[in-house]
C-alpha cells in the first residue's frame, strides 16, 4: 500500500515537471534584444578596424587606457564624440573619418547607449565613510 502512495507521489512530481520544463522551453523570452540599424553595423566595423576596443571599453570590457563609451552618447553628444575623433587629445589618436564614417560610430554608441548602463550604479560616500549604491534602473 505505501509503495503505491510513493509511485503516486513521484507520479505526481514528474508530470509537475514535465509541466514545468514545458512552460520554461516554449515561453518565448519577453524583452527584445536591441537591433542594429545599418548605419550603426557600419559603426562597429569601423570601431573594430579601429581598435577602438584595445582603448575604450562597452560596458566595462575592453582595454583601459581610455575611458568607457557605453553611455557617452546620453552624457556628452554627437558633436562631442565627433570632435574628439577629429582632433584627438593625450593619448587618444586623432582619426581621418570621413563625416560619414563618424556619423556611423555615433550611431553605433547611441544604440549602445540605450541598452543601459554602465555602471548600473552610483556610489554615493555618506559623511560616516558608508558607501550607498544607488542602482539606476530602481524606481
Ligand atoms: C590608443 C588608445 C585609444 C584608441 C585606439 C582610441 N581611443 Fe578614444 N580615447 C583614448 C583616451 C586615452 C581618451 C581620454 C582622453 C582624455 O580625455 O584625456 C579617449 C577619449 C575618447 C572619447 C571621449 C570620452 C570622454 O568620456 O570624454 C571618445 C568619444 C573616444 N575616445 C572615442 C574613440 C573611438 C570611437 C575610437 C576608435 C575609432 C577610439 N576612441 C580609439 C584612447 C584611445
Amino acid at each position: 500500500m505505501n509503495i503505491r502512495k510513493n509511485i503516486a507521489v513521484i507520479g505526481v512530481l514528474i508530470t509537475f515537471f514535465c509541466f514545468y520544463n514545458f512552460l520554461i522551453y516554449t515561453s518565448k523570452e519577453k524583452e527584445t534584444p536591441v537591433k542594429l540599424s545599418k548605419k550603426a553595423i557600419k559603426g562597429q566595423k569601423i570601431w573594430q578596424d579601429n581598435n577602438c576596443w584595445s582603448c575604450h571599453q562597452v560596458y566595462g570590457l575592453g582595454g583601459y587606457l581610455g575611458p568607457d563609451l557605453t553611455n557617452i552618447y546620453s552624457t556628452k553628444d554627437s558633436n562631442y564624440i565627433k570632435a574628439m575623433l577629429n582632433s584627438g587629445i593625450q593619448s587618444m589618436p586623432k582619426f581621418s573619418f570621413t563625416e560619414e564614417d563618424k556619423e556611423a560610430i555615433v550611431a553605433y554608441l547611441k544604440t549602445i547607449d540605450s541598452t543601459g548602463y554602465y555602471p548600473n550604479y552610483e556610489a554615493i560616500i555618506k559623511p560616516n565613510g558608508w558607501v550607498e549604491l544607488k542602482y539606476k534602473d530602481e524606481k
